[in-house]
């Protein structure tokens, strides 16, 4: 893959527009989107690029955000949601700023607020190394990484899950699309796991 800025440049770029919090979550989440990548035979320096940038833009103020999503036309129903539009405005940055010229880097990058149907491995990887990178604590975070071991396709559905029933217990809008997603991810497991008998819990 080609791309203009090498990783220790685009490390350094993230690591100045980042708090040292945010920064290490990044670090936690490009670790574990190469292992991911590894172990799901994707092309671990792709997911390690995504990863660096997927949070480039999180710590812009939401005027800010609102400003760039309006540029780039993105849907009302995204817009509206402050915490979706950073990653479809660290995808645009991925190809203006870092020289990323692969569709499906960006695409991860800007997916990863709220997922879609028809997902690719490296999409899922970077959504679901997000969610589960060591910073992360919540309940039911380590059955999601035991999880994430053998089966991503599963391990991202129930995060979805996860973060579906949590944006309604706080009564939060939820975006049309993630839930798309959700029951894309369900019925890949469910077409693929076929007449098999349900899978206990890990
Ligand atoms: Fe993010
Ligand atoms: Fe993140």
């Amino acid at each position: 893959m080609e791309n203009r800025m090498d990783e220790s440049m685009i490390r350094n770029r993230v690591r100045e527009a980042l708090s040292a919090q945010r920064f290490e979550h990044v670090e936690g989440v490009v670790a574990t989107a190469a292992r991911l990548a590894e172990r799901y035979g994707e092309d671990p320096k792709k997911a390690r690029l995504a990863a660096w940038i997927h949070d480039y833009a999180r710590e812009w103020p939401v005027a800010r955000l609102r400003a760039y999503a309006e540029r780039l036309q993105l849907p009302a129903e995204v817009a509206e949601i402050p915490n979706l539009v950073h990653g479809p405005v660290a995808a645009h940055l991925a190809e203006f700023e870092f020289g990323v010229d692969d569709p499906d880097v960006a695409n991860a990058i800007r997916y990863h607020t709220t997922g879609r149907v028809g997902m690719s491995r490296l999409e899922k990887i970077l959504c679901l190394a997000d969610a589960i990178e060591p910073g992360r604590q919540y309940p039911g975070v380590d059955r999601l990484r035991s999880l994430a071991e053998n089966d991503l396709t599963q391990a991202l559905a129930e995060s979805f899950d996860a973060t579906i029933e949590y944006l309604i217990r706080r009564r939060e809008p939820i975006f049309p699309g993630t839930v798309m997603a959700r029951n894309a991810l369900w019925a890949e497991v469910h077409a693929r796991d076929g007449a098999k008998p349900q899978k206990q819990d890990a």
